[in-house]
């Protein structure tokens, strides 16, 4: 096999886990542009080796969205999606391939703002809404009708006359920028997930089963095309605006053009205007507006002849590198970051990127102080892209990667198969150690309040602590001697080490930054191997045997446990108290007081930690859930509930209960 076509073999694997993190995790880790990028090479390779063609690549199927919990409905006419372009030079040969193929006869062109949302489609009979559709796999959706009706822009019935006894209307379901920082603020305060753009934060809120929910997130829609058997126009633009008279939100970015120039202006003049829009977009559409010369052009077999969508470069700016810094995480991996002369970028200011590993580096060439380009795609993070040579210093040297550790100087070593350097001194470089311990007290691990990151950096620099374990031996003495420290928080810190003494074992677990141990994976260790004397006698080829454990996780539990330093943290933690077994799951503390009832829970408490009471109420038989429905029996509000869950909770009658009540219902009163 040549280079070529295991570079098809790659893309294939490369593009489906692309799809995996999209459409099932809903957390994409590249742009549009890069995906379609990595499409377009793989749909070209494997033209050139038709011998390699599987009806399962990538390539052989349009993304889905359909999900098992709603009823399913099969598109009168196919959800199809638009072939993409990257430049104005691309649009221009659009429009030459459709005048070639309309042999000389006029047309116009329809520009229009291309929304970065969900597409939706929605059938009306005799003037009324009665169906709405996801787009799904083009053939068939999910029904989300009950969901659409909340959203208070889309017409219920139709205002007007002349609308036809039946047609479909298509749009894009957005959530404005507003709506969406609204959203994420409460997400990050609910401790929930956050959606990385207003595109799956729409997506994912259509598809939300509680429509009070959708209701409550302020979606919006625009809508940008007309089908049906007896539309009253013969030409799109006619179409949209008679649509806009029965009382659509149609795009107002709508515009006839009939010139390749006018093409191209309107191309020039949004590429920046865009960026005042109260909502997101990802590029511009073109359609031939006559409905029989789009009949005429027709359709490959993804998308329209007759139309094309451009896609807005990604928002760069250049500027200069002061100096590269290698940075040492808590596992040892040094990253290189690049610092900026800070520079805005799509409304922020950017002073530092970071560059991953040394493969970027060098293929992108970077030489001290280059101008950099940093853009910003559809997610928040931003990134270096390359670098503008005409900028580049006499002289100037490129930038090498280190190979002794900038914090402690020990040669560092390749990590296998991966594209990272490593610091192997686990035990003596600072930043790794000082890592470790500000994972092991961070809020999901321990969670000791009063400690933080300069905390730790402080007691690290004066010698009191050098590892997890020493903690348990801080003295209120040594605590008064830290900068802006008192006895009211020294007092703080030790009550939040005596807390942590009964946080559970899964999460002990995972604060001891055992390497590929993340939250997920102690949890499922923690279970297959209930306490530590068990888990620090397994094999590893037992661990391995344990579902979800691989032999890269399970050798690494291993080794870690065969160091006798981590044995004697270990057995230290033990005797300062800490969980090392699991809770007896169906004797101590398990009752069915709850029976089943659910719970939503919300704001902060002050006799458990919030995870700890969604452990009593699964311990006593109850059940959590994340957001209010009919079906809730309780709502269990600490202070600083969200007035819009108060308001739900209140409107819907389920009774919302305290500390104190939810205490004495699992039997212990306070
Ligand atoms: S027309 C057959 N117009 O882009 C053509 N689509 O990649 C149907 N979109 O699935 C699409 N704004 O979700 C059209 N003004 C616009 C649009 C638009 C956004 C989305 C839509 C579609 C995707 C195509």
């Amino acid at each position: 096999m040549d280079s070529r076509q295991q570079r098809l073999l790659d893309l294939r694997d490369i593009l489906n886990r692309h799809n995996y993190n999209y459409y099932v995790l809903n957390a994409p880790e590249i742009s549009d542009r890069d995906f379609d990028m990595l499409m377009k090479e793989l749909e070209a390779l494997e033209a050139d080796f038709p011998e390699m063609a599987d009806p399962y690549s990538p390539t052989q199927r349009v993304g889905s969205d359909l999900s098992d919990k709603f009823e399913q409905a099969r598109h009168i006419y196919p959800m199809l999606s638009l072939s993409n372009t990257y430049s104005i030079h691309e649009v221009d040969e659009w429009f030459g391939r459709v005048r070639g193929a309309l042999e000389g006869e006029k047309f116009e062109v329809v520009g229009e703002m291309k929304y970065d949302g969900t597409s939706i489609s929605l059938i009306y009979e005799h003037g009324r809404l009665v169906r709405a559709v996801t787009r799904g796999d083009g053939e068939r959706g999910d029904v989300v009708t009950a969901n659409i009706k909340t959203i208070k822009s889309i017409p219920l019935e139709l205002r007007g006359s002349g609308w036809p006894d039946m047609f479909e209307i298509r749009g894009e379901i957005l959530m404005p920028w507003k709506e969406f920082d609204r959203l994420n603020k409460e997400r990050e305060y609910n401790e929930e997930p956050l959606f990385a753009n207003p595109r799956n934060a729409a997506s994912g809120t259509l598809k939300t089963l509680d429509s009070r929910e959708v209701a409550r997130r302020g979606l919006d829609a625009f809508f940008y095309y007309l089908l049906g058997p007896d539309l009253p126009f013969d030409n799109h633009y006619a179409n949209m605006m008679a649509a806009r008279e029965w009382g659509f939100k149609v795009s107002p970015i709508m515009t006839l053009l009939h010139s390749l120039e006018q093409v191209d202006q309107f191309i020039n003049h949004w590429d920046t205007a865009r960026r005042e829009l109260p909502v997101a977009t990802d590029g511009l559409v073109f359609k031939v507006n006559n409905l029989r010369q789009q009949l005429n052009l027709g359709y490959t077999a993804k998308s329209p002849r007759w139309a094309v969508a451009y896609k807005f470069p990604a928002e760069r700016a250049c500027t200069r590198l002061r100096f590269v810094s290698f940075e040492v995480g808590r596992m040892g991996i040094v990253t290189p970051v690049a610092n900026l002369d800070p520079v805005l970028l799509s409304g922020t200011v950017v002073k530092r990127a970071s560059l991953h590993n040394e493969d970027i580096i060098r293929s992108l060439d970077i030489h001290e102080e280059d101008m950099l380009y940093v853009e910003k795609g559809g997610e928040i993070i931003p990134k270096i892209t390359g670098v503008d040579e005409n900028g580049r210093l006499p002289g100037a040297k490129p930038v090498r990667f280190v190979h002794f550790c900038p914090a402690c100087a020990t040669p560092l070593v390749r990590v296998e198969g991966e594209a990272s350097w490593q610091c192997p001194n686990r035990f003596g470089c600072p930043p790794q150690i000082a890592g470790r311990i500000e994972h092991f007290v961070g809020r999901k691990m321990m969670n000791i309040e009063g400690i933080g990151e300069e905390t730790v950096e402080q007691l690290y620099k004066r010698g009191y602590i050098k590892n997890i374990a020493d903690l348990y031996d801080l003295t209120t003495d040594q605590l008064l001697l830290l900068d802006g420290f008192g006895p009211r928080s020294a007092e703080r810190v030790l009550e939040g080490l005596e807390a942590s003494k009964s946080i559970p074992y899964d999460r002990v677990i995972y604060a001891l930054s055992i390497p590929f141990v993340g939250d997920t994976v102690a949890r499922k260790v923690a279970k297959a191997f209930p306490d530590i004397d068990l888990l620090m006698a397994a094999t590893t080829d037992q661990l391995a045997a344990t579902k979800d454990i691989g032999p890269r996780i399970a050798q690494s539990i291993t080794e870690y446990f065969a160091n006798p330093a981590n044995r004697e943290t270990v057995a230290r933690l033990r005797a300062a108290g800490l969980q090392f077994a699991a809770p007896e799951e169906s004797t101590e503390g398990a009752t069915d007081l709850l029976g089943g009832k659910t719970f939503v829970i919300s704001g902060t408490f002050t006799h458990h930690s919030r995870d700890e009471y969604k452990d009593l109420i699964e311990r006593n038989g109850g059940k959590n859930v994340s957001s209010i429905s009919r079906k809730t029996d309780y709502v269990f509000a600490g202070a600083n509930m969200g007035p819009a869950k108060l308001e739900k909770a209140t409107s819907l009658g389920i009774p919302i209960i305290d500390e104190a009540t939810f205490l004495d219902m699992i039997g212990q009163p306070l």
